[in-house]
C-alpha cells in the first residue's frame, strides 16, 4: 500500500508546473497518502532537501508560473554514485512513490532511478513540446501565447516603420514553438530544425511581399536552426534586406499558465498519482485524444513528438 510519496520538478521550468504539483499533492492527500516535496530537483534529492507538503502548502499556486519546488540541473546525479545516493535518500525517507515533473533529461533520470528499484512516474512539463507519448507538454501553450503577444507587438512596429524583423524563439531541437506561434501570427517565413531552410526561398518570399506593396515582415527562427543574427547576416550577404533581430529568450519560460496548461497540468498531476496507486511505475502520463494515457518512460524519447508537417505546409500557404 502506498503510504508516502515525493514530488520534484527538474530541468527547465515551465508554466503549469505549480498546477501539476498542486494536483499531485491534493490527489495523494485525497487518497490518504503523505506527500513530500523535494527542492531543486535531483540536486535537492542528493542533498535530502525534503519538505512535507499539506493541502495548504499548495494553495494559491495554480496561477503562478515557475515552480515553488524550484528546479536545477545536476551533474552529480548522473553518476552511479549520485544515483545510489538518491536511491538511499528516498529509502531513508520511506518514500514509496516518486513523481518527476519535467522534460526529456528529467525522464532519463527517472528511468535510471526506476532501474535501481525506485517506483517512479513522469509528468511531461517543458515549453519545447518534444516529449513522445503526449500531444502536449505542460507549459507549451503558455510559451506559444507569450511568443504570439511579442510577435503581434513587433508586427505593430514593423508595419509602422516599414521594417523587417527576425525573431528567435526557444525550443531546443524542436520547432513546435516557432511553427505554432509563426502560423498564429502570419509570419512570412518560419525556420525550424525539422525542415531546414533555404535563404533564396526566404528572399523570394520577402521580395514577393515587397512587390505587392507589403512593407513589413516577420521571420520566426527556432533556436535549433541558427541564431537570428546568423540568419540576418545570411540574408544580407545574399543581397537581401536590412533586418532587425529580436531574441525572446527566457521570457518564454515564465508567466501565468493559460487555461489549457492549467487543465493539462491538473489532469496529468492527478494522473501521475493514479499510476502510482495502480502500481504502474516506470511510466509517464500523457494527454492524447482528450484522454490521460500512460506510456513507458523510454517511449517518451524513442517516439519523439515531432512537428506536424501539414501545419508547416499550411503556414507556408497562408503567408504567401
Ligand atoms: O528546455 C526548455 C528550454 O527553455 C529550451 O527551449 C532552451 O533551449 C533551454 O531550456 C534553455 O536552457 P537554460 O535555461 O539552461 O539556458
Amino acid at each position: 500500500m502506498l503510504k508516502r510519496i515525493a514530488v520534484l520538478t527538474s530541468g527547465g521550468d515551465s508554466p503549469g508546473m505549480n498546477a501539476a504539483i498542486r494536483a499531485a499533492v491534493r490527489t495523494a492527500i485525497y487518497n490518504k497518502i503523505d506527500v513530500y516535496g523535494i527542492k531543486r530537483g535531483y540536486a535537492g534529492l542528493l542533498e535530502k532537501d525534503f519538505v512535507p507538503l499539506d493541502l495548504g502548502s499548495v494553495g494559491g499556486i495554480l496561477q503562478r508560473g515557475g515552480t515553488i519546488l524550484e528546479t536545477a540541473r545536476s551533474e552529480k546525479f548522473k553518476t552511479e554514485e549520485g544515483l545510489q545516493l538518491a536511491v538511499n535518500n528516498l529509502r531513508e525517507e520511506k518514500i514509496d512513490g516518486l513523481v518527476v515533473i519535467g522534460g526529456d533529461g528529467s525522464f532519463r533520470g527517472a528511468l535510471a532511478l526506476f532501474e535501481r528499484g525506485v517506483p517512479v512516474v513522469g509528468v511531461p512539463a517543458t515549453i519545447d513540446n518534444d516529449i513522445g507519448g503526449t500531444h502536449f507538454t505542460i507549459g507549451f501553450d503558455t510559451a506559444v501565447n507569450t511568443v504570439i503577444e511579442a510577435l503581434d507587438k513587433l508586427r505593430d512596429t514593423a508595419s509602422s516603420h516599414e521594417r523587417m524583423f527576425i525573431v528567435e524563439v526557444m525550443g531546443r531541437e524542436s520547432g513546435w514553438i516557432a511553427l505554432t506561434a509563426g502560423l498564429a501570427c502570419g509570419a512570412e517565413s518560419i525556420l525550424i530544425p525539422e525542415i531546414g531552410y533555404d535563404i533564396e526561398e526566404i528572399l523570394v518570399r520577402l521580395r514577393r511581399g515587397r512587390n505587392r506593396g507589403k512593407t513589413h515582415s516577420l521571420i520566426v527562427v527556432a533556436e535549433g536552426v541558427a541564431s537570428a543574427s546568423e540568419i540576418k547576416d545570411q540574408i544580407w550577404d545574399a543581397g537581401g534586406f536590412e533586418m532587425r533581430v529580436v531574441v525572446l529568450g527566457h521570457i518564454q519560460r515564465g508567466g501565468s499558465p493559460t487555461a489549457f496548461d492549467r487543465m493539462l497540468a491538473s489532469r496529468l498531476g492527478a494522473g501521475a498519482v493514479d499510476l502510482l496507486l495502480n502500481g504502474e511505475v516506470g511510466k509517464m502520463v500523457g494527454w492524447e485524444n482528450e484522454r490521460v494515457v500512460s506510456h513507458t518512460l523510454e517511449y517518451s524519447w524513442k517516439h519523439k513528438h515531432t512537428i506536424d508537417k501539414e501545419l508547416y505546409t499550411l503556414a507556408g500557404v497562408l503567408s504567401i
